[in-house]
């Protein structure tokens, strides 16, 4: 069953879209089937893979239109899928608003797809919205991007008591996956600064690896790329792998081995890899030298 994680915080423009279509997307290269759900109208994540949201988008389904499933469409990589999102989800929050326990719309409806998947993901809107609440009712885990600039704090506090009501009332099992600090221009002592500060806050809850700013990871969406087919020796790149590899060890899955050497069958019968074994040979030297 897949681990749903929440990318949030309400601050606007601190790196959740970014960080949801990378991550999503490193996820799936390391062997999860991964499912990014695009829970902002503003449909950055949809777009900035190249995915156009169409009829079957999530407004549908959390108007009780269709099923999960139909709005949800395969990219152009494997193991990754997106359920799409445009600007008419802004609706949903006015005509949901006297529907009954309409912050569990979105729980109820992932429900039939959970099975399919390893990771789901949620972009949230910037905002502590009804569509924030449906997510983080959702969700097993909450993923927060911070960016390191001055006010980085900002709103963070309220952010914490939403995710602490929410725990109270709507999700007990509610957990903080981690903080992520982003766009680190590190030759400034700003942002160091406040890598300092947002660590000695949030302690452990900070993930090791943080997010240097990038033209690449800005440049990236207008190709409709993540970041490691755009450029995957940029430093965005080799730290959103960093931060996947970092939520699976955290998560106790294990990434997607490369392929083992092809086994060939010999003329006597006998199964060789292609290398002859000799791999086998120098693994074995070594443990006798030790
Ligand atoms: N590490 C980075 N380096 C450089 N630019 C970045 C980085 N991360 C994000 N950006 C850019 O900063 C802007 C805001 O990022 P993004 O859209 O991911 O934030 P957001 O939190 O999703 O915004 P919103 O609150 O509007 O949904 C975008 O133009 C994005 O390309
Ligand atoms: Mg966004």
């Amino acid at each position: 069953m897949a681990k749903i994680i929440a990318v949030t915080n309400q601050k606007g423009g601190v790196g959740k879209t970014t960080t949801a279509v990378n991550l999503s997307a490193l996820l799936s290269e390391l062997g999860q089937k991964t499912l990014l759900v695009d829970l902002d109208p503003q449909g950055n994540a949809s777009s900035g893979l190249g995915i156009t949201a169409g009829e079957s988008t999530i407004y549908e389904v959390l108007m009780g239109a269709i099923p999960f499933s139909a709005c949800i469409q395969a990219t152009r990589w494997p193991r990754l899928s997106v359920a799409a999102s445009d600007i008419r989800l802004a609706g949903a929050e006015l005509e949901l608003v006297d529907v009954e326990r309409r912050e569990y719309r979105l729980k109820n409806a992932i429900a039939a797809v959970r099975d399919s998947y390893d990771m789901i993901l949620i972009d949230c809107p910037p905002s502590l919205s009804l569509l924030t609440l449906n997510a983080l009712s959702a969700a097993d885990s909450v993923l927060i991007p911070i960016q390191c600039e001055y006010y980085a704090l900002e709103g963070v506090t309220s952010l914490m008591n939403t995710i602490g009501r929410v725990r109270r009332s709507l999700n007990t099992s509610l957990v903080v996956e981690g903080v992520l600090l982003t766009m680190l221009d590190g030759r400034t002592n700003l942002g160091l600064q406040v890598v300092d500060q947002v660590k000695r806050h949030f302690k452990k809850q900070v993930f090791s690896v943080t997010i240097p700013r990038s033209v690449r990871l800005s440049e990236a969406p207008s190709h409709s790329e993540p970041i490691h087919i755009y450029d995957p020796k940029s430093t965005g790149a080799v730290a959103y792998r960093q931060l996947a590899l970092e939520i699976l060890s955290r998560n106790d899955r294990k990434p997607l081995e490369e392929e083992p050497p092809e086994e060939k069958v010999t003329r006597k019968g006998e199964k060789a890899t292609k290398n002859g074994g000799k791999k086998k040979k120098k693994a074995s030297k070594k443990s006798d030298k030790a």
